[in-house]
């Protein structure tokens, strides 16, 4: 596993981005799979000004996000493609038909779920997964216990999950409790991984993730499983690793 260490967010962003763009660059259609969260902001303002100084190219990408709250409308201001179109789709030239976010309207989740990852496949799979993490480990919406093998799926959210996202909403009761998620072995599938982490809430989970035991207690920790993962992540973030970046 590779670790990145860097001095802030901006920093942070271009080195995701630089990742990113080689991706994008060696392959004639590439596909990305994308994450919501404050932390990933910084890339997504970095590969817009990319894009307009034509050294990447969105027309061809094919993008699938990560997790999207069940009983949010696409249009909902926290919704996770509402997040998408204002802060990346919008602003560059992709075709708005090749971006996925799974639907958290879907009538039968479960039978959106399958399809989903039906539609991950028959595009070739994911060229390159960008991800954050939850303080408590989490990826995507796979929260500590969730099998290392879980495909796409319906989960419920932790109090912590809940108590962190309700920055967002006006009240806590507005968290929704439940989302739709790849799985981690979904994720794992991708042939390129970049984790994204900044701030001090995040040291633990980091330090977990790559240096404790691989374990469904701390989802990020499967990433040890893969070949191909880059890490990130800012001075702060890292500040209890004890062997990486030493
Ligand atoms: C949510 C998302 C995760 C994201 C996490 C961290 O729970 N489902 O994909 O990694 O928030 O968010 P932030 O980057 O805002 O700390």
């Amino acid at each position: 596993m590779k670790v990145v260490i860097v001095k802030d967010k901006k920093e942070l962003g271009q080195r995701a981005a630089e990742i990113v763009a080689a991706v994008m660059n060696s392959r004639s259609t590439p596909v990305l799979g994308l994450a919501t969260g404050s932390t990933p902001l910084p890339l997504y303002e970095r590969l817009i000004q990319l894009d307009k100084q034509n050294k990447i190219d969105f027309s061809t990408a094919v993008t699938f996000n990560l997790d999207e709250y069940v009983g949010l409308p696409p249009d909902h201001h926290q919704s996770y493609r509402y997040f998408m179109d204002k802060n990346l789709f919008d602003h560059v030239r992709i075709n708005k038909k090749n971006t996925h976010v799974p639907d958290g309207m879907a009538k039968d989740p479960d039978a959106f779920c399958c399809a989903y990852e039906e539609m991950i496949e028959d595009v070739g799979g994911i060229d390159i997964q960008v991800l954050g993490i939850g303080s408590n480990g989490h990826i995507a919406f796979n929260e500590p216990g969730t099998s290392l093998g879980s495909r796409t799926h319906v989960t419920e959210l932790t109090a912590q999950t809940i108590k962190d996202n309700s920055r967002f909403f006006a009240r806590i009761e507005d968290v929704p409790t439940r989302a739709i998620t790849m799985g981690i072995g979904t994720i794992l599938e991708a042939e390129e991984i970049i984790l994204l982490a900044s701030g001090e809430n995040k040291a633990d989970a980091i330090a977990k993730a790559l240096e404790g035991p691989i374990t469904c207690m701390v989802p990020a920790s499967a990433l040890q499983l893969h070949p191909k993962v880059t890490f990130v992540i800012t001075r702060d973030a890292a500040s209890k690793l004890q062997h990486f970046g030493k």
